[in-house]
């Protein structure tokens, strides 16, 4: 039997109305499972522990070390929860071992990482995070459950909602960006997505909430590296996502790897406790990340594995990941009482409620179907939906005409990249493979305009032999593509760096091409923010393409040659150089702003303006919106009130495009220093050409909430700002007050 109930969210799932619907299965609400209550009376404590267990098999590595052995664990009932293994048949045999070869029948819980897309891939996140398309998002979390359900999967390791503002950080590919209301919104439309209104369908999969918490804020960018900040910045910047997720029903948790003020999240309990639980009111399971337990010996937070186990399991982890630390220790550690059964028990209780709201309780084989698999797996439906969300995400940075190119002109298609099927899938494409992708970008291009393609060089590396041919097919063609940007590998985990600049010899032969003369545009595949001031100035036209998925050649060809108009807006600022960093929008005045050019004893560099290459929310289009003037409903309110704040959008161009228009509001005196702009709403509209809309945003006493000097939540009364335009950098406003 099942808890489910539809639960009210506060979190944005559209942008004008910021609450919405969800429905969200709940294990527990007003108890446990009783079939999970005659389990528990009945397991051993060996059994139980099993049930702790989370293993990984040999299929995929996606971390340090592996134990071996792990069908014998399963067997023996010590190994409970088994990751990285899928496909029917193979999650069938190892199901089949748990239920008929263990005294109990326990089944297993499989899970992984699909992180953007299962077999069919979708841009990388950060990529799917500039369509600002929550209705797209959820729609590619359902087929990503609908593949990998499909393959005996029951659980993914997906939302990843680290805020980030460290483009250094390998990982910020993975995430939503830099944005608290923005990543919020994407979390519980994947969430929503991934879990459905029915987490026992065969179709859906369990949601798992990580890395928590505040794990996209490692010193210098470098992975895993420790975390510190104030409660405050903690509560208002990072939290809100991974909250939004547990409010729209995820029923698991991964703790992340870093410490957070000396204690590492493995063993937090002022986050797995008192924040997590007691606040938040989660109710589902808290699952480690990879050998987290054991890493928190080298944090010098734990003597050795056992202690570390201990420490785990007495702040809240009811699941540890790869550790051993439980399956070694456990059950002599609740003999000797160091851990008490109880909490033991309430671990487990959380786990089988979980398996019973997935039905596996009522069929373990649910997920297990070779017919689905077969017939659910990178269907047309699944890679044309693949296409135009990555068509969606891409962003136009900059065009000065080049784009869209021309369909008939002979065009040079240049840079390895360009040629590349893997790099289009980027990292952590689960289960997606290259022989799945149609077609590179060169490919794409081919089918629509005669194209000759050149290497010219790689993305690494300084072999600069190629650059004749490639100068050679430049100057032969009407019109250059060139395709440039990072090897996907050096995005995602462990894969930090200390520049941000475009690798190897590529923006030496952007400047070579350059200098022909003939239009330009430049296509960026990479997963963080990069330095493009130079690449800005060549380039006549700059299209940020992430790594767009098994679809994204096409996805590439369809917006350079027009016929798909640009939509994506930047969900992560763009510094003019690492000097900047971390450079964000939600940044505070400062007591000496810089607002004199000549200024010295301002806030200021000598050497390189303060403001960024390319703001959050820029993204151009192939046509142009004016905004009216902003009009206001009143010119204050009050608690109980809703006060709307008002623009007219206008496409002014000669084409029909979608334009995302952001509300972004300014606390003008507070208890505590507020941000110049804070995103506060967004929709996105679609205009023909001279078609006109209005927009109307609700502005409530929750619109202007914050962590007070007292640390309550709540509005304080005063002045404030509305701004709405196309960017954060490029705004109408208007002011208001709250009473
Ligand atoms: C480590 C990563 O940090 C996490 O995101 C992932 O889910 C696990 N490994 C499992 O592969």
């Amino acid at each position: 039997m099942k808890h489910c109930k539809t639960l009210f969210v506060a979190a944005a799932l559209s942008a004008v109305a910021t609450v919405g619907i969800v429905t969200s299965c709940n294990p527990a609400p007003e108890g446990s499972d009783p079939r999970v209550e005659k389990l528990l009376r009945k397991m051993t404590l060996e059994e139980k522990v099993g049930q702790t267990v989370l293993f990984t098999s040999d299929w995929t590595v996606t971390g340090p070390s592996m134990r071996q052995g792990y069908i014998d664990d399963i067997r023996s009932g010590r190994c409970g929860n088994i990751f990285n293994a899928y496909t029917a048949d193979y999650t069938r045999k190892l199901q089949e071992i748990a239920v008929n070869e263990t005294r109990l029948g326990i089944p297993l819980l499989f899970g992984y990482d699909v992180i953007h897309g299962f077999r069919t891939i979708f841009p990388i996140n950060l990529g799917m995070a500039c369509t600002w398309d929550m209705d797209a998002i959820t729609r590619s979390a359902q087929i990503a459950a609908r593949e990998a359900s499909a393959a005996g999967l029951h659980w993914t390791y997906s939302p990843m909602c680290d805020i980030c503002v460290e483009p250094r950080w390998g990982r910020i590919s993975e995430g939503a960006g830099e944005d608290p209301y923005l990543g919020s919104a994407i979390a519980a439309a994947m969430t929503k997505g991934y879990q459905g209104s029915d987490l026992s369908a065969d179709n859906t999969l369990l949601a798992c909430v990580k890395h928590y918490a505040a794990y996209g804020a490692p010193q210098a960018g470098r992975d895993y590296n420790t975390v510190d900040m104030s409660e405050r910045w903690l509560r208002e910047f990072y939290l809100p996502p991974y909250k939004a997720a547990v409010d729209a029903g995820a029923l698991s948790v991964m703790a992340s790897f870093n410490e957070l003020d000396g204690v590492p999240a493995t063993a937090n309990a002022h986050l797995l406790q008192d924040i997590l639980r007691d606040e938040w009111g989660f109710r589902g399971f808290v699952v480690t990340d990879y050998t987290g337990i054991n890493e928190m010996v080298c944090h010098g937070y734990a003597a050795d594995e056992k202690d570390a186990g201990r420490l785990a399991m007495n702040a809240g982890i009811d699941m540890d990941m790869q550790s051993a630390a439980y399956f070694n220790y456990l059950v002599d550690q609740v003999r000797s009482g160091e851990v008490k059964e109880s909490t033991l028990d309430e671990a487990v209780r959380r786990i089988l409620n979980v398996k019973a709201a997935l039905g596996l309780f009522d069929d373990p084989y649910r997920y297990c179907s070779p017919e689905r698999e077969a017939s659910q797996t990178l269907t047309a439906q699944n890679k044309a939906e693949a296409r135009s969300i990555a068509a969606q995400s891409m962003v136009l940075l900059k065009n000065d005409g080049v784009l869209p190119l021309r369909k008939g002109a002979r065009t040079a298609v240049i840079g390895a990249l360009a040629a590349s099927k893997d790099d289009l899938l980027g990292s952590w494409r689960g289960a997606g493979e290259v022989q799945a992708v149609p077609a590179t970008i060169a490919d794409a291009i081919r089918e629509v305009t005669p194209a000759v393609y050149a290497e010219g060089c790689k993305e690494t590396g300084d072999d600069r032999s190629g650059f004749g041919a490639a100068l050679a097919a430049a100057r032969s063609a009407d019109q250059i593509v060139l395709v440039i940007g990072e090897d996907c590998q050096w995005t995602g985990e462990a894969a930090s760096r200390t520049s941000i600049n475009i690798p190897g010899v590529q923006s030496e032969l952007l400047e070579k091409l350059a200098a022909t003369g003939k239009p330009l545009a430049v296509v960026l595949l990479n997963g963080r923010p990069l330095d493009l001031s130079a690449v800005s100035a060549a380039a006549g036209a700059l299209l940020e393409a992430w790594y767009p998925g098994t679809m994204g050649g096409y996805a590439v060809a369809d917006v350079l040659f027009g016929d798909v108009n640009p939509s994506g807006k930047l969900c992560v600022t763009f510094p003019r150089n690492l000097g900047q960093v971390p450079i964000y929008h939600y940044a505070k005045n400062t007591g000496r702003p810089y607002v004199h050019p000549e200024a010295k004893y301002e806030s200021r560099y000598l050497d390189c303006p303060n403001e960024p290459l390319y703001a959050f929310g820029h993204g151009l289009s192939y046509t142009t919106f004016s905004y009216s003037d902003i009009t206001l409903s009143a010119a204050s309110f009050g608690a109980g009130d809703t006060l709307q704040a008002s623009v007219t959008v206008t496409n002014t161009g000669g084409r029909t495009g979608t334009e995302t228009v952001q509300m972004y509001i300014r606390d003008l005196v507070g208890s505590v220093t507020r941000p110049v702009r804070q995103l506060k709403g967004f929709e996105r509209v679609t205009l023909a050409p001279g078609e006109s809309k209005q927009l109307t945003f609700d502005i409530n006493p929750e619109t202007i909430s914050f962590w007070r000097a007292d640390m309550t939540w709540g509005p304080e009364a005063g002045g404030f700002k509305v701004f709405i335009g196309g960017s954060s950098d490029n705004v109408k406003e208007a002011e208001f007050s709250y009473e």
